[in-house]
């Protein structure tokens, strides 16, 4: 049932310039992966095949990494390189990706919205892939997954953040109820004084088809533009939604120094070159 995932990737990185000038966010690179392939092999993990990019303009090597590359495994099987073309081949052959493009920079809200005619009526996934997740207890997305089988409700990716980091984040408003974290309300980007409590959402959202219905009534709120968090707010109201702590690993990678973490941290867990990484840190240490 729930097999549909929303990527949105069409913001400017502005967050990354110049690196983001003429090369997509969604492409940077940790380790040996651009990172909208961590966000594209969570959603897998979970179940969660069936894929939407929500892009724009400059956004084409997107599409490019997902498709199948003809002349590069080609050269690849010529050369004997049979494990390289086996990772090469393997993503674009497994995953189906569709692409829609926002065409103005609306926000967040909007971007998600661009998908209804091609989510419909089902529950789906949305994942920020500036947010890279690694958890050894199952994938973000799938740590969402087994609640929202649980309950049919919405259901929220949440981190503890401190105080002085909560207005970069969507901050919700959660009440214990049994085993599960109830969330009755949540604010984009809130003053420190005026958050709800230390509770940020990290980009991995399922949400009932109802959101979409609410987003196209949602006006422009915090920098002008239309919050996914603002439609939240009005569907917990209406319905139960509910947060999952997720256990893992979180970078914020779409920041200079949030991607560098990632890196050196991936890095120092790789098989082939930890060692090598370690001894070569210490000299600059
Ligand atoms: C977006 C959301 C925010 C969320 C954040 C997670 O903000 O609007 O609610 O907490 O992603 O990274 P952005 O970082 O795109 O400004």
């Amino acid at each position: 049932m729930l097999r549909k995932i929303v990527f949105p990737a069409a913001g400017m990185g502005t967050r990354f310039l110049p690196a983001t000038k003429a090369t997509p966010k969604e492409m940077l690179t940790i380790v040996d992966k651009p990172l909208i392939q961590y966000g594209v092999e969570e959603a897998l993990e979970a179940g969660m095949d069936k894929i939407v990019m929500i892009t724009g303009r400059g956004k084409r090597a997107i599409e490019d990494h997902f498709d199948i590359s003809a002349e590069l495994e080609l050269n690849l099987r010529a050369a004997g390189k049979h494990e390289m073309l086996e990772k090469i081949s393997k993503l674009s052959r497994k995953t189906t990706v569709s692409y829609v493009r926002q065409k103005q920079p609306l926000g967040l809200g909007h971007a998600v919205l661009c998908a209804e005619p091609w989510v419909g009526n089902e529950p789906f996934g949305v994942s920020l892939a500036d947010e890279l997740i690694c958890s050894p207890h199952g994938s973000a997305m799938a740590q969402l997954r087994a609640v929202f089988e649980k309950t049919g409700a919405s259901v929220i990716g949440l981190a503890r953040v401190p105080k002085s980091d909560v207005h970069k984040y969507g901050i919700v408003k959660a009440e214990q109820e049994g085993d599960l974290l109830r969330l009755t309300g949540m604010v984009e980007k809130p003053a420190t004084e005026d958050a709800p409590s230390d509770l940020a959402m990290i980009g991995r959202y399922i949400f009932t088809p109802r959101l979409f219905e609410l987003l196209e009534t949602t006006p422009s709120g915090k920098g002008g533009e239309i919050q996914l968090t603002d439609a939240m707010a009005l569907l917990a109201q209406e319905e139960p939604m509910y947060g999952v702590i997720i256990e893992g690993q979180r970078f914020d990678a779409g920041n200079p120094l949030g991607f560098l973490t990632a890196n050196l941290v991936l890095g120092l867990e790789n098989e082939e070159f930890a060692d090598d990484l370690r001894r070569i840190l210490k000299q600059y240490l």
